[in-house]
């Protein structure tokens, strides 16, 4: 059974509604939805992939390790983590356990679990009203773009938003904090050019 996203709603009544949805199955291994968090005006929006296992317990978007390497990042691109309104994709946590341990395990979203959180993504937008939306990763990106989306092709670019309609202006589609956490050698260069897609959202 979905639960209907009240129309008109400011970010509290829609944190209420989404903390009972079941437009997916997800919410049944979950430990709680993560609404978004930010302030209700803020100027710019990032949407991530889903919350991991910290977020999942402690109901916040970004407090795990994501989040560390997110707030170091957002430091040096000039922005300030209490003037971004931070969410994601997708609500709830999706894991799977294992055999040989107690840990719960990431498992990506699926295009279902994508879609049928969508509707939220879509009223937190039009609640904050933000000026720029930076997609964080493969699944937001393809949330805020459509699944044709490649973000091997268009990352670090201003992108046009797709819907006239709000008040975005534009887009930036870049890679996922913990991508840089997993990449090894590489980590220096990703968090730069990570940094640097953050600072072309903060300078629009
Ligand atoms: N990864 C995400 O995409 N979102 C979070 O909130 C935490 C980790």
């Amino acid at each position: 059974m979905a639960t209907e996203v009240p129309a008109h709603a400011g970010l509290r009544e829609l944190a209420v509604a989404a903390a009972r949805c079941t437009a997916c199955e997800l919410y049944e291994r979950a430990t709680q939805t993560v609404f978004g968090a930010g302030p209700d005006k803020a100027r710019v929006m990032l949407v991530g992939e889903q919350p991991g296992d910290v977020e999942d317990r402690r109901g916040e978007p970004f407090v795990g390790p994501a989040g560390r390497m997110l707030d170091r990042a957002l430091d040096e691109a000039g922005l300030a983590r209490n003037e971004v309104y931070l969410t994601n994709a997708v609500k709830h946590f999706r894991w799977k356990s294992t055999a040989s341990s107690k840990r719960r395990l990431h498992q990506r979203p699926g295009a279902t679990h994508i879609a049928a959180c969508h509707p939220w993504l879509d009223a937190e937008i039009t609640a904050v009203r933000p000026r720029i939306v930076v997609a964080m990763g493969a699944v937001a990106a393809q949330s805020l773009f459509g699944p044709s989306f490649r973000l091997t092709q268009h990352r670090g670019e201003l992108l046009d938003w797709p819907d006239p309609h709000t008040t975005v202006e534009a887009a930036v589609a870049t890679i996922h904090p913990s991508a840089i956490l997993r990449a090894g050698e590489k980590r220096k260069e990703m968090q730069a050019g990570f940094v640097a897609d953050l600072r072309l959202a903060s300078r629009v």
